[in-house]
């Protein structure tokens, strides 16, 4: 089980485990494991798959607010060209969540080996900090992860990935 799962289950209580949503679930493997922790499991992909809900592009997909305890992108929102729609999906994210709802996203940062392909999208620190702490919610956990590892294909790359885990903000 990758680690932010593990989290997200010691963070979320088996009882505030309803609606939970994956943005770009690929073959829904991440899902498998919410579903068993008690999630009521939604996932949208662009690539079609078999057991995926909904083929949907990320950027097209309206996620209805203040519906799901949790919302994830893990490894997505980099391959969305456009930084002000991945904004604008994070933001929906944040507003898509149930009170004390959380939501796990990563991005890649601007010391990646991919930095500057086409299509895909890099981001200061500093510049997603900032946007982060203006949402509807709460940081839980910031993680980096910057050094050498293994990609789908196989192929070593140096990696530099910000990982923002933050759940939803009590109405004042
Ligand atoms: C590296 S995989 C990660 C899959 C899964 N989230 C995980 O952590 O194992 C990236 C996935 O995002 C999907 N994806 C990329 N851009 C997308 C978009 N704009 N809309 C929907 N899915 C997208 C790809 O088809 C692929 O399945």
């Amino acid at each position: 089980m990758k680690p932010y799962i593990q989290k997200i289950l010691e963070i979320i209580k088996p009882e505030d485990r309803h609606y939970m949503l994956d943005l770009g679930c690929g073959d829904g493997e991440d899902m498998a494991y919410f579903r068993k922790g008690g999630f009521t499991v939604y996932g949208i992909d662009k690539i079609s798959t078999a057991g995926i809900p909904e083929k949907s592009d990320i950027i097209d997909f309206e996620i209805k607010p203040n519906t799901y305890s949790l919302i994830v992108a893990n490894n997505t929102l980099p391959f969305i060209g456009d930084k002000d729609k991945v904004k604008k999906v994070i933001s929906s994210m944040a507003n898509g969540l149930v009170k004390d709802g959380v939501m796990y996203l990563t991005l890649f940062g601007e010391h990646d080996e991919w930095f500057g392909k086409h299509g895909m999208s890099f981001f200061k620190e500093v510049e997603i900090d900032d946007f982060i702490e203006s949402l509807s919610t709460d940081l839980l956990e910031k993680n980096i992860r910057e050094g050498y590892g293994i990609t789908s294909r196989g192929k070593e790359k140096f990696w530099h990935v910000l990982m923002y885990m933050c759940i939803k903000k009590p109405k004042i």
